[in-house]
């Protein structure tokens, strides 16, 4: 749309006087994204108040929230005049004072909007903050200028470049908005107003000096926590400009940077990735209005996982009940979750207020009749068929009717776990990820029995959790643990055919990865895949290759971290290669009659990615993954796939198709399968579809 066309839709902007002040309110549900058309209501506002000659002007959201972002739908192509810097600078033209009244939240472009506002004023609770660069670009309309004039560029550097969001309260302290205001906003913001009545644009305000080794210490701790990705390295970079006396020439170079790199490729990859998250969340056919509403939820089993899914319950504002086996167990696994928010409070995550509220809401039991008021109840027992269907039968008769039951299961079949229920379909698989209240990722497992209602309640809860869902159907270690642990057999491949497993693991975090395999492998512990290795013994192909190291380990008593050694040595308290490891790796050689080869690190990352899109592939051609973007949600939220990479699948839809065609060949060489055996073309076919959304 050009200058001079008049919009055809309803504006989403109403205008209103209020005696001297005009009222603009943005109302584009559900969040008040600013879209092309929230951008052309503003400026045709800010042109009607000059024209009505007002005394001021107020910025606010219907709904509600500010605004929550920009919308993402309109940057993977040219941007439709107005721009948001338009907008601003008619803002900052404006003869008289405009005050942004921010409530819910106000971030990326919304925030920007409120710096190029005269005065910010802020409801409670309201959240604000720049998350431009989690999603591979910078900040575009004025943000690197106009928020270090307020805050100091050391600040500015650490805000931005972690996409920190800030509540109201903060934002005040470090002066980035200017009031805090209770009770009604819009009658709060006229007051204001009205003791307000010059302009004051930020552009005219100086930034705060600071030292040297002040800016340079927060530059290097940003670059470091954002892996050196182009667009932290050019947030600095911008951000360092905003000390200088006139603010035009930075912002050219700031909306020059934003213009290229928000087509670039870590945007188009994690704009691909926000897009799928979403859809990553939703069943086709599935109306979300049967979820249940969870008030209170169950955990029974207090070890690593049931305490971190109740700390997860907590955080989230629910109700919990812990059930132990007995009263020793429950005494302990409490004391484990409070002396967990203590350590919270002291590192000053948690604020000693909420600690004591989370207390309250936070139970024991060690009679299951407990639980009868429970909405949800959450097993978390030993990884054991019997354990496991002896509580779901002790759980069924004292719960209400309707209340569901959820396993966190990571390897075991749910739909024979169902058999014996009186009510099947309440069962679900709930498969959180160690540490359950920190790791974003949440597998939603439906077995073949599940009720939509089941299913529904579970990706609520996940929402109500901050959790990512993916749906998966039931299949040994659902989807991510699947792709996982073909991953992880590549990997033990390339050591056995001549890699070392530093080199693999130098290889993967080359790639993106946070660490390695063999690294979370000592990590995790290596008894959980020996254990699953052992339980799929009978039906292992028998062309597959086996690789014997991490048997041969386990068999050693080397189970990682936990015993000081695995496929590392942590006696000097840091992972250091290890002869006994080596003489191991060479004695499978030898067993195995494999003459070793070298490997530079390109093949290895190309073959450890190959074998999670072959896997992939399969779960798709399975069903058991709903479409080829849930795979990549899960690799990027549960196994510390880089996300600028967009997922796995992604990636390979990014490499020419003979490129990928050669790496399949050579991975089915290597397991000894003799062909791959997923569609990957179709897959990826249907990644590129998505590619761009
Ligand atoms: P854990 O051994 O640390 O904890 C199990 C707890 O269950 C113990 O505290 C035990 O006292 C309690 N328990 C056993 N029988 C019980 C009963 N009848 N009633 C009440 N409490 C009982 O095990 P962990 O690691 O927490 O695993 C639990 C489940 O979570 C398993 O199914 C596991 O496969 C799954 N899981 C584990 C992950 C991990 O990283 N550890 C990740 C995801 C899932």
């Amino acid at each position: 749309m050009t200058k001079h066309q008049i919009p055809t839709a309803e504006t989403p902007i109403s205008y209103q006087l209020r005696g001297t002040v005009a009222v603009l309110t943005i109302d584009n549900p559900p969040v008040n994204v600013g879209s092309q058309a929230v951008r052309l209501g503003l400026v045709h506002g800010i042109e009607r108040a000059t024209s009505d000659g007002v005394a001021g002007a107020i910025i606010i959201g219907a709904g509600k929230t500010f605004i929550a972002g920009s919308d993402l739908k309109e940057f993977g192509r040219p941007l439709d005049w107005p721009q948001l810097p338009d907008v601003i600078a008619a803002i900052e033209e404006a003869p008289f004072p405009v005050v942004a009244a921010l409530h819910g939240v106000a971030l990326g472009g919304g925030l920007e909007l409120a710096l190029g506002c005269d005065y910010r004023i802020a409801a409670p609770g309201t959240k604000v903050g720049l998350p431009e660069v989690s999603l591979g670009f910078v900040p575009g309309a004025g943000g690197t200028q106009r928020l270090p004039r307020l805050v100091g560029v050391s600040r500015g550097i650490e805000l931005i470049c972690n996409a920190s969001r800030i509540a109201a309260d903060h934002a005040l302290d470090i002066g980035l908005i200017d009031a805090v205001v209770s009770g009604d906003l819009l009658d709060a913001a006229l007051d204001f107003v009205g003791q307000h009545p010059e302009k004051r644009p930020v552009r005219s305000i100086a930034t705060p000096s600071e030292t040297h080794d002040v800016i340079e210490a927060a530059a290097s701790k940003a670059q470091k926590l954002g892996k050196n990705r182009p667009n932290i390295s050019e947030a600095i970079r911008l951000i360092r400009r905003a000390t200088e006396p006139e603010m035009a020439d930075a912002l050219a170079d700031e909306r020059r940077v934003f213009q290229d790199m928000r087509v670039g490729p870590d945007a188009t990859a994690l704009r691909y990735l926000f897009f799928a998250e979403r859809r990553a969340a939703t069943v086709e056919g599935l109306d979300g209005r049967c979820a249940k509403t969870i008030a209170q939820v169950g955990v029974v089993g207090g070890g690593t996982m049931g305490q971190g899914i109740v700390r997860a319950c907590l955080k989230a504002g629910l109700p919990v009940t812990l059930l132990e086996r007995d009263e020793t167990a429950l005494r302990m696994s409490l004391e484990k979750v409070g002396a967990h928010l203590d350590a919270q409070v002291a590192k000053g995550r948690l604020d000693p207020k909420d600690r004591a509220e989370q207390s309250e809401r936070l139970s024991g039991a060690v009679d299951p009749g407990v639980l009868a008021q429970c909405d949800l109840v959450i097993e978390a027992v030993f990884e054991d068929m019997q354990v496991k269907r002896e509580v779901i039968s002790q759980l069924e008769p004292v719960l209400s009717p309707d209340a569901l039951i959820a396993t966190n299961t990571s390897y075991l079949d749910i739909d024979a776990m169902s058999e014996g229920m009186a009510c099947p379909g309440r069962l679900i698989g709930l498969h959180f990820f160690s540490p359950a209240d920190v790791m974003p990722l949440l597998e939603v497992v439906r077995a073949e029995q599940t009720s939509d209602t089941a299913l529904a309640t579970g990706l609520k809860l996940a929402r109500t959790m901050g959790k990512q869902p993916v749906v998966s159907r039931v299949a040994e270690g659902f989807i991510g643990n699947r792709m996982y642990a073909a991953y992880r057999r590549r990997a033990e491949l390339l050591v056995l055919d001549g890699a070392s497993p530093q080199q693999v693991d130098a290889a993967a975090v080359d790639f993106g990865f946070a660490m390695g395999p063999f690294a979370v492998a000592d990590m995790s512990g290596l008894d959980i895949a020996w254990a699953m290795r052992k339980r799929q013994a009978a039906t292992r192909a028998p062309q597959a290759r086996y690789v014997t190291i991490p048997d041969r380990l386990c068999e050693a008593g080397r189970l990682g971290r936990k015993t000081g050694a695995g496929w590392y040595d942590y006696s000097s308290g840091s992972a250091q290669p290890d002869e006994t490891v080596d003489a191991l790796i060479d004695a499978a050689r030898a067993e195995a009659g494999v003459t070793p080869q070298s490997y530079d690190c390109d093949t290895i990352q190309r073959q450890l990615l190959a074998a999670i899109v072959n896997e992939a592939a399969c779960l798709l051609e399975e069903s058991v993954a709903q479409r080829a973007s849930d795979c990549d949600v899960t690799f990027a939220n549960g196994y510390g796939f880089p996300r600028w990479r967009g997922g796995p699948l992604y990636w390979a839809a990014l490499q020419s198709a003979d490129g990928i065609s050669a790496d399949l060949a050579a991975l089915a060489d290597a397991v000894g399968f003799g062909h791959v055996r997923g569609p990957v073309d179709k897959v990826l076919n249907g990644i590129k579809d998505l590619r761009g959304s």
